[in-house]
């Protein structure tokens, strides 16, 4: 713990962007790639922070060549990787792609043990600048070993690569893998549920000591706009992942999103939790029933708090300036980043509503 995390600066705020795996699957192509990112462009995602867009399993050809080189699926992506990364960086955008630290990737395709360095080479060749390095088909190996080749193999292009490490919190990454990676993984996939996002929820209440700028927890990409997660439903994911300064990697069908889908992705105050320059994870500091408190603190002495209800019934919570760490005769201003509205103190008490299944979140600056 706290040795040696990574300072590259090439992640000082959670990484932000898309990728292709929660709505797709292996149902990739060029055409599917570009469009996604001509959509970033014209509906405002890259302007509110969406970076990478990564292409998740599925790219690759079923064999190598002849020297062991990576080849892209010759169907899927006719113009190659190298294009395609062109096009993608001339949209001010970034390029993301994956590979398996195993023998085969989670979809059975060639993946990379044995070929790090030469893989690295090549994504480094393509203009890659983001790697998502997965953990199927790995019987019997060490995962800090086998990423800390990893590490050293993209450093060895000196091209910058951001490494997301994805081995699903099984050996305790958040102990490791920041001295090797820019985030990892810290749970199973996610489905498009909301079962599935309080589960993952859960799992992530004691990890903030260990994230910081250029180390992330990864609790798995958005599933905001996928499956029948409701407005709220999916507001509350995504507001929590902001209080867990997670990564926001949009996994929704970015050409054809709803309106409502996009100003979430959008949310100008609520990014603005996700990226706050201090970078200190949020916790859960308080259970009352199916109604949780969880603070995040923000550069300059700010706060966020999320009142976090999993219940069925409308409910007030009451929220004292102590609890936030915040000294009581402080003059306070609160804003509900959902409603853009100021909300109010009482006596030193935030007075905060919450819907059924929602998360209220406000933003409680020191004045
Ligand atoms: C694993 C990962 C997912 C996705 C798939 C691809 O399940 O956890 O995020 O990359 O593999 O096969």
């Amino acid at each position: 713990m706290g040795i040696g995390r990574l300072s590259d600066g090439l992640a000082p705020k959670p990484p932000m962007g898309w990728n292709s795996w929660n709505r797709f699957g292996v149902k990739i192509d060029e055409a599917l790639v570009l469009e996604t990112a001509e959509a970033m462009v014209t509906s405002g995602l890259r302007d509110a922070g969406y970076r990478y867009v990564v292409i998740d399993d599925g790219w690759m050809a079923s064999e190598r060549d002849r020297n062991g080189n990576f080849v892209a699926d010759p169907e899927k992506f006719p113009a190659g990787m190298k294009e395609l990364a062109d096009r993608i960086h001339s949209l001010g955008l970034r390029f993301g792609i994956y590979t398996d630290a195993g023998t085969k990737t989670c979809q059975d395709l060639p993946a990379s043990l044995g070929y790090e360095f030469r893989d690295a080479r090549r994504f480094a060749e393509w203009g890659v600048d983001y790697v998502k390095v997965d953990w199927c088909h790995t019987d019997g190996m060490g995962p800090r070993a086998l990423y800390a080749k990893w590490a050293m193999a993209l450093r060895a292009t000196g091209r910058p690569i951001v490494l997301s490490i994805c081995e699903w919190g099984r050996a305790r990454p958040w102990e490791w893998a920041g001295e090797l990676g820019h985030l990892w993984r810290t749970s199973w996939d996610i489905q498009p549920e909301w079962s599935s996002i309080v589960t993952i929820l859960d799992r992530q209440a004691e990890l903030h000591p260990f994230a910081g700028p250029d180390h992330w927890n990864d609790p798995d990409m958005l599933e905001v706009g996928n499956g029948e997660l409701t407005g709220d439903q999916s507001r509350a994911h995504f507001a929590m992942w902001a209080m867990l300064a997670a990564p926001l990697m949009a996994g929704n069908d970015l050409r054809t999103m709803t309106d409502e889908v996009r100003e979430i992705l959008i949310a100008p105050e609520i990014v603005a939790i996700d990226q706050d320059s201090l970078g200190k994870q949020g916790r859960r500091i308080r259970r009352d029933g199916d109604t949780e408190i969880w603070i995040r603190e923000l550069a300059a002495g700010h706060r966020a708090v999320a009142a976090f209800n999993r219940g069925f019934d409308h409910r007030e919570v009451w929220i004292s300036l102590e609890e936030l760490g915040i000294e009581p005769r402080t003059d306070v201003r609160v804003r509900d980043l959902w409603q853009r509205t100021d909300v109010r103190v009482i006596r030193r008490e935030i007075v905060a509503a919450t819907n059924p299944v929602s998360a209220t979140v406000l933003r409680v600056a020191q004045q």
